[in-house]
């Protein structure tokens, strides 16, 4: 059921489906809570799932120019202030991740566990917060151009020609976005500081899905954090690019109810 939540003025747009203990869904970049419609159907089946649409994308307005991950982060909070929900998994792709990473900064005792799906505590690299800037570039002259050449180069290269429909639907939503929704999540993503110490420091269970072929987060890197956290869950995905959700749905839907459940215990 989609419904709506206030924060800074603005509606955010959610969906809430299921019952019982609640994970919440954030969509990476440049996408909406409708990426998750097909996978969180079996979630919902054994959970409470919330998705929602991030400052800027989908039904969400924006709020200024700069979509900080911090404030992304507080925007989930009223969400789920809004339904007086206290503690629960967040599961966050890429920049969903990031989001997930400043919340546990900030609310730190609402989280039963955390996932980070294809994402990484650490920041843009000097080389990457380059290629942002170019980017942010290329979608003032064209957003539809760039997003129809970046959403195929999501998936393993061999998967592309299996994934058609998806990679379809996939651009469908991303024209969606407001050009300017897309500039304010790459000014937001770009400045996000290293949060490898929330790893260190989580008293929660941390489960890590990584694509043996993502080439936004090397799973080398993802491996690496993994040994930071005292609880760690490891999916590793072989072959998924930087789209588990879709290339290798069902194992990551299983293994996430089975992580959700370790967490709840
Ligand atoms: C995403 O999928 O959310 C983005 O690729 C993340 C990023 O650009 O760092």
């Amino acid at each position: 059921m989609i419904k709506y939540a206030d924060f800074r003025e603005i509606p955010v747009r959610f969906s809430d489906t299921g019952k019982g203990r609640a994970i919440v869904l954030l969509h990476g970049f440049p996408e909406t809570l409708e990426v998750w419609d097909e996978f969180s159907v079996k979630l919902a089946r054994h959970f409470r799932i919330i998705v929602i649409d991030l400052p800027g994308f989908g039904q969400t307005p924006c709020i200024g120019y700069i979509h900080s991950m911090e404030l992304m982060a507080r925007c989930v909070k009223a969400v789920m202030d809004s339904l007086g929900l206290r503690k629960y998994i967040l599961t966050g792709h890429s920049m969903g991740g990031y989001v997930s990473l400043a919340f546990a900064e900030f609310f730190n005792d609402n989280l039963a566990g955390l996932c980070l799906f294809h994402s990484t505590s650490l920041p843009d690299s000097a080389e990457k917060k380059q290629d942002r800037d170019r980017v942010i570039e290329i979608v003032k002259k064209d957003t539809r151009h760039y997003v129809n050449e970046m959403i195929p180069t999501l998936f393993a290269a061999e998967n592309i020609r299996y994934y058609k429909e998806d990679i379809r639907d996939l651009k469908h939503i991303a024209h969606g976005v407001s050009q300017q929704g897309i500039i304010n999540a790459l000014e937001g993503m770009k400045e996000r500081p290293k949060r490898d110490w929330i790893l260190q420091n989580a008293r929660y269970p941390v489960l890590f899905i990584i694509g043996k072929k993502d080439v936004v987060v090397p799973f080398e890197s993802m491996l690496k954090q993994a040994e930071l956290v005292k609880q760690a869950s490891i999916l590793f995905l072989e072959e998924s690019g930087h789209m588990g959700f879709i290339e290798e749905k069902k194992r990551t839907q299983e293994f996430l109810i089975q992580f959700a459940r370790k967490c709840f215990r």
